[in-house]
């Protein structure tokens, strides 16, 4: 439908003043009303006019300029220019696209680094403690924008900016010095974390620690080799659980920097700031006045301590100075939680008093939050909970789901005959898929509401139930084989004489709603949402569920069953593409 939008913006761009993108035209809330929408206020303001005035001449200049090609149709209603494509057209051109266009089962793709690099910041939790469920935000988010914006042919450069440096690393090696624990015994994370609340217990009563732990914390910027060894120790034990959690969920890092990562750098930059007259002694530490994008004057942002030490800002300012050094990126994403939007306003605005013209191009993309409805864990201490609990939570629901179903329809296709492996694959994969989609498809700055019954629930508009639809694909598909009605090794799926065969409108709506993956990727990338890609899934599955009820597909007269089978393979690849690049595993059977 991509190239159809295409065609919509060119034909209006023949008559409007100020050109615009196909980004920008609207879907109608009912396809009876046309596939893109064009909406007339902000034009309407400008002429002082009602907007569906402004429609209706909008559509005669159109007509009279013979300005809409063949392919469209066009009318005004009500504020807006809707265009309708044209029933065989769109048939066609889309299914060809889908199902033998030139990039083969991957539609919508295009060829990587053609379109800038890009620079996204994702998942960057703490070290020294496990991820807690909330880090499943800034990380599923991120990871599905890297696939998505890789899939659409920007070069991406992802990281994963640790927070491995500061004050609480010289606490840990305070910790493991009071309580005399050798460098070279095993901890596991839960030891290492339980040191950490032990410590800063013995702190609250004997305030010498925390002097001793920032003392520590100014020997490992200076590189104290025992320091640097606990440190190490840290990061070791962090990195190990930290990848468990990332395999479950398919997530890679072209580079893992931490904020360790950018120590050498901190001198010679501040060096830098000073030279420059840009930092300020205020109360022996030494800041940089700043302002806002507006001017409106922000606090100061610390770069360096009264005892010399540096800061979380400081090493947020020297990764993006280098990052720009080394990528020339067009575009630099951080996906962040919500709390920190005063810190990148700051960060932002220090680049910007070293004259550093490209932080327009930096972003900050806030992430939400969760709240649990089971009291137990939205009571936890400290709120808790960390990721893996929550996907063995949901593995733990889907198992009860699982066995209540076979029973209840065995023997039923597709679930009997598995071995214990399969079995356990298949539980794994509808557990991430679900905990990832439930958070992909909530807003992304909102918090997530988790309530597991609701986020692994078959019938609802979750992850399983999109499985579900990409398995059902695929047995009708089998099926077909088995029984000759579609040959063995299809790989020209797609057949022009067959299109006349496609009559019905379930038939239409669904293949226009296929034909819309290229345009939502595109959305999804210019807001940094993946809840749109998510919803425009749930979409498709609709569509197909009308499609399958109307049209019977197996054992139709042979051709109309072929023309059918098309859809449901083009149904089929549409969802494994969206569904792989949010993250959410394809399990062959459910
Ligand atoms: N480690 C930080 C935290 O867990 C998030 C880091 C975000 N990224 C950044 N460049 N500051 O709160």
């Amino acid at each position: 439908m991509e190239r159809f939008a295409r065609l919509a913006a060119q034909a209006l761009n023949q008559v409007l003043e100020s050109p615009i993108q196909p980004q920008e035209l609207e879907t109608p809330p009912n396809p009876k009303m046309g596939d893109f929408g064009f909406p007339c206020f902000r034009l309407a303001k400008q002429f002082r006019k009602g907007p569906p005035q402004v429609a209706q001449q909008l559509v005669s200049e159109l007509k009279a300029r013979n300005a809409v090609p063949a392919e469209l149709s066009v009318a005004a209603v009500g504020p807006y220019v809707n265009f309708t494509v044209s029933q065989d057209k769109v048939l066609s051109a889309l299914l060809k696209d889908i199902l033998a266009g030139a990039d083969q089962g991957a539609y919508g793709k295009l060829q990587e680094g053609s379109r800038g690099s890009w620079v996204l910041e994702y998942s960057s939790p703490n070290v020294a403690k496990p991820l807690n469920i909330y880090h499943l935000r800034p990380t599923a988010l991120g990871a599905a924008l890297d696939r998505i914006g890789r899939y659409r042919g920007f070069r991406v450069i992802s990281i994963n900016h640790l927070g491995d440096w500061g004050k609480q690393y010289g606490m840990l090696s305070v910790a493991f010095r009071h309580f005399n624990i050798p460098l070279d015994r095993e901890l596991s994370m839960k030891e290492l974390v339980d040191l950490y609340v032990k410590i800063n217990a013995e702190a609250e009563k004997d305030p010498s620690l925390e002097e001793q732990a920032r003392l520590d914390f100014v020997k490992l910027e200076q590189g104290d080799p025992e320091i640097t060894a606990f440190w190490q120790k840290c990061v070791r034990i962090s990195l190990k659980e930290f990848d468990h959690a990332y395999k479950r969920l398919g997530v890679k890092f072209d580079h893992i920097w931490g904020e360790s990562y950018y120590k050498e750098k901190l001198a010679p930059m501040l060096e830098t700031f000073r030279k420059k007259g840009l930092l300020v002694e205020s109360e022996g530490a030494w800041v940089v006045p700043v302002t806002d994008a507006e001017g409106n004057e922000l606090p100061p942002c610390i770069l360096q301590k009264t005892d010399g030490g540096t800061m979380y800002a400081t090493r947020d300012v020297a990764a993006a100075l280098y990052r720009q050094e080394k990528f020339q990126f067009d575009r630099m994403t951080y996906i962040v939680g919500g709390e920190q939007r005063l810190h990148f306003q700051q960060i932002f605005a220090v680049l910007r008093k070293l004259g550093a013209d490209w932080v327009s191009r930096c972003e900050h993309v806030p992430t939400g939050l969760y709240r649990f409805k089971d009291a137990k864990m939205s009571t936890r201490k400290g709120n808790f909970v960390t990721l893996e609990e929550v996907l063995d939570l949901a593995k733990s629901r889907v198992t009860e789901l699982m066995a209540k179903r076979e029973c209840a329809s065995a023997p039923r296709e597709g679930a009997v005959g598995l071995s214990p492996e399969d079995h356990a694959a298949i539980t794994e994969a509808v557990a991430v898929g679900a905990v990832v989609f439930h958070d992909l498809s909530t807003d992304p700055a909102r918090d997530v509401e988790f309530d597991v019954e609701r986020v692994v629930d078959f019938e609802g508009e979750t992850g399983p139930y999109l499985q579900y639809a990409h398995t059902r694909c695929l047995s009708i598909l089998r099926k077909a084989r088995e029984t000759g009605q579609l040959a063995s090794a299809a790989d020209a799926f797609y057949d022009e004489r067959l299109i006349s065969r496609l009559t019905k409108p379930e038939e239409l709506a669904l293949v226009k709603t296929l034909g819309m993956l290229p345009l939502h990727l595109e959305r999804t990338l210019q807001f940094a949402k993946a809840s749109q890609l998510a919803n425009y899934l749930i979409d498709v599955t609709k569509a197909f569920g009308a499609f399958y009820r109307e049209c019977k597909v197996l054992g139709e007269e042979p051709e109309l069953t072929r023309a059918r089978l098309m859809l449901v393979e083009a149904t089929r690849r549409v969802l494994a593409t969206g569904l792989s690049l949010i993250l959410i595993p394809l399990p062959e059977r459910m």
